[in-house]
């Protein structure tokens, strides 16, 4: 009588099938706080026995997927406007959800504005949070030289940072910028420009006066300048922009930066950035491929011509459903 010989292969299978059961248990048991191995337990729930060889593909894949997040530059861009405003917010979508998004960088924009005042807007606009997920209102009365920049820095650590979950990265941005409504941004060469910056006492922007092009006099263009989380973080706690919110916000703001002898780490974007060419004055010059942001962006034709320049259609796929000429 002949007894069934093991397969040796089919052994080898089986005892890495008991290796990772027990792995998987071991894991479970001592909550090892190990992402990637769990990951892999809860995949290989879903696995054929017989399937080995997909093992270290799909656990390849899985780390794949989740080696994205931590070391990404994460950036968040609040573009200061009004609730009633609603075709530049249609327009904005539009030019920033068809940016191509960045590698190895995570890029949230935010319209932000003060509470909603009227009827029509706790429908519309409630809407449009449903849909788009991509509005801040603050705790404040509409304004534009009354500190809504100091509510929207000071608000940031606590709309983002929940205390109940550790999991969330820290900081939730690395940097925040305030921007314009009228300003054009090409999230990839910001995106670019701020990777050899420091993450930490940054301010970056587009200095005042506009032929200076030294950052540390004066201050940043309300187009549109940037921080890192550190210096939101003080914004919040320090009693000096606390104490004074009133004036031009950009202005304000490099005040609040010197009196609190911040920022020691500045970039001046100039001439990345620049203001619509016309009518041309000393803050501006020719749109050109390295442009950053465009701003004063006032009209639809002004939007127009900076689009076309920046061949945002070119890849417009080809359709028999619609001929564009
Ligand atoms: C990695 O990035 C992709 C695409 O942006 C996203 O769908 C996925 O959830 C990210 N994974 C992690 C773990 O963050
Ligand atoms: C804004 O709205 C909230 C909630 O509706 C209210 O509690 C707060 O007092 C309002 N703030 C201002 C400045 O009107
Ligand atoms: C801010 O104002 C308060 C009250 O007026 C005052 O006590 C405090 O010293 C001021 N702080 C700064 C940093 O100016
Ligand atoms: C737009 O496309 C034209 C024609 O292909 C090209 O010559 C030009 O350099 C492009 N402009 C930019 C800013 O990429």
């Amino acid at each position: 009588m002949k007894r069934a010989r093991l397969d040796p292969r089919r052994f080898v299978v089986s005892a890495f099938f008991l290796i990772i059961l027990f792995l998987c248990i071991l894991g479970s048991i001592n909550e090892v706080r190990f992402i990637s191995l769990l990951n892999f337990c809860a995949l290989a729930k879903y696995m054929p026995s017989q399937s080995y060889y997909k093992y270290s593909l799909s656990s390849e894949d899985l780390l794949a997927t989740n080696a994205n997040s931590s070391d990404d530059i994460r950036i968040l861009i609040g573009i200061l406007t009004l609730a009633d405003k609603y075709h530049r917010r249609h327009l904005l979508r539009l030019v920033y959800g068809t940016q191509q998004s960045p590698v190895g960088a995570k890029v949230d924009i935010k319209f932000v504005f003060c509470n909603l005042t009227k009827e029509d807007q706790k429908v519309l606009v409630a809407l449009e949070i449903m849909r788009y997920d991509d509005i801040i209102i603050l705790d404040c009365k509409e304004n534009m030289k009354q500190g809504k920049t100091y509510t929207y820095f000071s608000s940031l650590p606590e709309m983002l940072t929940d205390s109940t979950t550790n999991v969330d990265p820290y900081p939730p941005y690395h940097y925040v910028m305030k921007a314009d409504d009228d300003s054009y941004f090409r999230v990839n060469n910001l995106v670019d420009s701020l990777r050899p910056l420091p993450r930490e006492d940054l301010y970056y922007g587009y200095v005042i006066p506009c032929p200076s092009m030294d950052p540390f006099v004066h201050y940043m263009s309300g187009m549109g300048y940037l921080v890192s989380w550190d210096i939101v973080e003080w914004i919040k706690e320090s009693d000096i922009p606390k104490n004074h919110t009133i004036g031009s916000e950009d202005k304000t703001f490099g005040d609040w930066m010197r009196e609190g002898n911040r920022a020691k780490n500045r970039h001046n974007a100039k001439w990345s950035m620049y203001n619509f060419p016309d009518p041309p004055t000393r803050c501006t010059h020719e749109l050109w491929p390295g442009t950053i942001a465009v701003h004063l962006l006032k009209d639809q034709e002004k939007w127009i011509r900076t689009l076309k320049y920046f061949n945002v259609t070119a890849s417009l796929k080809p359709s028999k459903l619609y001929h564009i000429p």
